[in-house]
């Protein structure tokens, strides 16, 4: 028992993770990341390139099953803002990148963070 040592850290999972930078400001603060979610291939490469090859991408956000999921105490998600943007068509959450939210909510909940 004496060796064994549980981090204290706040933990979080990175979804729509980009190339890293929200990551990058909570692990400034002292934060644990837990792993990452993202889609496209180009980012995750780059992602990787800062951040290593061990963490696991758990993929698309919106067919995660959270059991799936590490426990976390909070989660950072940059998810796209194309369709709330006033250069682009204001579609909302009638576009299917504006309903990402949604995700997000049913994995928070599965988890117990709301
Ligand atoms: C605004 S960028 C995120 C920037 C990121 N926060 C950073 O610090 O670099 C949005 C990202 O969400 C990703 N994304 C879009 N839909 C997704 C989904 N369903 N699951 C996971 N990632 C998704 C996109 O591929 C894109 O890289």
């Amino acid at each position: 028992m004496e060796n064994m040592s549980v981090s204290n850290k706040i933990k979080f999972v990175d979804f729509c993770a980009g190339i890293g930078a929200g990551r990058l400001g909570l692990e400034n603060l002292g934060m644990e990341c837990r792993g990452f979610s993202e889609i496209d291939k180009f980012s995750e490469y780059t992602y990787r390139r800062f951040f290593g090859n061990e963490e696991k991408n758990f993929g698309n956000l919106m067919k995660i099953n959270s059991k799936d999921l590490p426990d976390f105490d909070l989660l950072i998600a940059g998810f796209p803002c194309q369709t709330f943007s006033v250069v682009g068509k204001r579609r909302g959450m009638e576009d299917k990148r504006g309903q990402i939210i949604y995700g997000l909510i049913k994995i928070m909940k599965e988890k117990n963070l709301i």
